[in-house]
């Protein structure tokens, strides 16, 4: 081979390599640059970011050094106009290049499931004062069950944890799949049925998060979400106390009015239906209604379907969702649940105010 021949050959090479190195570097500072996550709410949630950007480090360069060699070769190499009939060079093989592309990414793949277990293993390990919150997934809702030492389990449909609180969680489903998945935590794990899953995690910053289901559980899949809120101790302890008690409705949060008086003619039955309460997700979530200000379309309508129906009607709709089902619409889609999560009081108000609003 002449000088000439081997300089020919060397610069495409060259090139390619000086192309590959430039959009490598870029790729890389693109990966990292854009905001992927949402705000890390637990202290599980750094570790499993920096497995992330560990794996941008090492597979944007794979990927373009594949996407360059592959375009590169496309450009450079391709048939021109004259070699319709011409061989290619006998090539057979290259075994030094063979073992190197097997073995650097066996290498790869190793160390990266050998990180990737470390910090699994790391991040599942039970904590001392873990606290168990039982999660209840069905269609289409959340319920979260603290369980008391000889008593009854507290119940809520939004998740308060203490900031700083390990927390294990027992997952179970009521009828299908669904899957407990909290962004903000980075945890997710499928809810079956028939058996509990768990996973844990220690809340370390204040706030409050979406819950989300994200395994597709029928119609209301998209609806399925709630609330965790992550607050201070001594307020998560208040929480849980006045929920044993018996609980001031957690509706009338920020407002209990002062006591006496008729329970039901403090229930602002709009807001009710509106906004749901920590108990019970809100009837507005699915239902449009015009005086409530929702418009929501899971649900049937509730301006028409309720249209001249009286409140014995309504308060059935309400506690046996499933018993008549309007045309259009599945059976198994509104939580059947409402008759336990709202308080008597609650579906009297809310029947009376559809009653009002809609039946007439
Ligand atoms: Cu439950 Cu999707």
């Amino acid at each position: 081979m002449s000088e000439e021949t081997r300089r020919q050959e060397r610069t495409p090479v060259l090139q390619m390599v000086v192309f590959g190195v430039v959009a490598t570097a870029a790729g890389i500072a693109l990966g990292l640059a854009i905001d992927w996550f949402p705000t890390q709410g637990s202290t599980q949630a750094k570790p499993i970011d920096d497995l992330y950007d560990l794996m941008i480090y090492v597979s944007v360069p794979v990927f373009v050094l594949v996407t360059v060699v592959v375009l590169f070769s496309v450009w450079k190499f391709h048939m021109r106009p004259g070699e319709e009939n011409l061989d290619g060079p006998p090539i057979h093989g290259n075994t030094r290049l063979e073992v190197i592309w097997t073995a650097l990414p066996a290498i790869l793949l190793v160390a990266l499931c050998s990180w990737a277990y470390v910090v699994m293993t790391d991040i599942e390990e039970a904590q001392a004062n873990e606290m168990r919150i039982d999660v209840i997934g069905q269609q289409f809702a959340w319920s979260y069950e603290y369980p008391q030492a000889g008593g009854k389990p507290v119940r809520s449909n939004i998740l308060y944890i203490a900031q700083g609180q390990p927390v294990r969680f027992n997952v179970k489903a009521l009828d299908v799949l669904h899957d407990f998945w909290v962004p903000a935590f980075r945890m997710k794990i499928d809810a079956v049925p028939g058996i509990s899953t768990r996973y844990r995690v220690t809340p370390n910053r204040l706030g409050t998060y979406p819950v989300v289901c994200a395994e597709l559980c029928g119609l209301g899949h998209s609806v399925m979400r709630s609330t965790v809120k992550v607050v201070p101790k001594a307020e998560f302890d208040k929480w849980i106390a006045e929920q044993k008690a018996g609980g001031a409705p957690p509706a009338a949060e920020g407002g209990e009015a002062a006591g006496g008086g008729d329970a039901e003619a403090q229930i602002d039955a709009k807001t009710l239906f509106a906004e749901g309460t920590s108990e019970a997700t809100a009837c507005g979530a699915c239902h449009t209604l015009a005086d409530a200000g929702t418009s929501s379309q899971t649900g049937p309508e509730l301006d028409k379907s309720l249209k001249g129906k009286d409140e014995a009607y309504i308060r059935a709709g309400i506690e046996d969702p499933d018993a008549e089902v309007a045309a259009g619409f599945q059976a198994g889609i509104m939580p059947k649940n409402y008759g336990d999560t709202l308080s008597p009081e609650e579906l009297d108000a809310l029947v009376e105010y559809l009653g009002k609003v809609a039946g007439k």
